[in-house]
């Protein structure tokens, strides 16, 4: 029985990954900042693990609890959308620490496994918005766009030890808590500068006008990490969802 560990489970794209590979008959490591037992279908093959991807000692207890791995999954990320005249220093710290640093710490970690058992696959799910710069997004696609060349980069030499790395690239998924949690995000932080005010309204114009058929469901991104898992001939980039397969051309 193959074995998957994944960050952020607690909700969005990370909860449905589980609950697929744990219907596949895989050993799922359900990965959360705070556990809890109720949000997944109890399983035999099912372990949740506290883990915070910032925090080194966090990361250390959670890879040697788990035990052998086969496949990683960096989900974990958080969002933000402002200009860079409304993005403090310290919100920039927290999105690299979180989506950047997080998803390197924890690759570094399970490296060694992977490469003496001559086997393993890194997947980090990173963003449609790396596609295609847009405004407002300056700061969370530079934490993004980082791990698309970390992946890349590394996969390289990788290769000879048979470890595979992949990209996933969701789209827009308003149903996930990622819009949510960022909205308050900004909201603390004191919103948005008021001489941005019509920049602002055209972003949220355009997320309206966007039809339903075209946004991500957290099932297409639980598809694409369990195809970059499973198929070694699928490409380094896998965008999941219309509006990412679009976008991607
Ligand atoms: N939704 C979208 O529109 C969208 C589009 C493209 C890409 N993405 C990316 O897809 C991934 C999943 O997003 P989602 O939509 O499923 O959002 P979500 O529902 O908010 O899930 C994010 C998960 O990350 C966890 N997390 C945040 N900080 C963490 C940390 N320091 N350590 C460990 N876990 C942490 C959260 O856990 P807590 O419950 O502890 O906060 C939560 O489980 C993210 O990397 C996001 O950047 C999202």
């Amino acid at each position: 029985m193959k074995t998957v560990l994944i960050t952020g489970t607690s909700s969005g794209f990370g909860l449905e990954a589980a609950k697929l590979f744990i219907d596949n008959d895989w050993r799922v490591v359900a990965t959360m900042r705070t556990p809890r037992a109720d949000i997944l279908p109890p399983s035999e093959n099912l372990d949740i693990l506290a883990l915070d991807v910032t925090d080194a000692e966090s990361i250390r207890k959670a890879v040697e609890a788990a035990g052998p791995i086969d496949v990683l999954v960096n989900n974990a990320g958080i969002g933000w959308l402002n200009a860079v005249e409304g993005t403090s220093m310290d919100i920039v710290r927290d999105l690299f620490e979180t989506n950047t640093f997080g998803t390197i710490a924890m690759t570094q970690a399970v490296l060694s496994q992977f490469r003496e058992r001559r086997q393993g696959v890194v997947i980090n799910v990173t963003s449609s918005v790396t596609l295609m710069p847009l405004p407002l997004l300056s700061v969370y696609t530079a934490s993004k766009a980082a791990v698309n060349a970390f992946t890349e980069s590394a996969a390289l030499e990788l290769e000879p030890f048979n470890v595979r790395m992949k990209i996933v690239l969701p789209g827009r998924a308003p149903a996930t808590s990622f819009g949510d949690t960022a909205r308050s995000r900004i909201q603390a932080e004191g919103g948005f500068p008021a001489a941005y005010g019509s920049v602002v309204q055209s972003v949220f114009a355009k997320w309206e006008e966007q039809a339903d058929a075209e946004i991500t469901h957290a099932v297409d991104v639980a598809q694409a990490i369990w195809r970059a898992a499973t198929d070694p001939s699928s490409p380094m980039r896998l965008p999941a969802g219309a509006d990412a397969v679009a976008l991607a051309g």
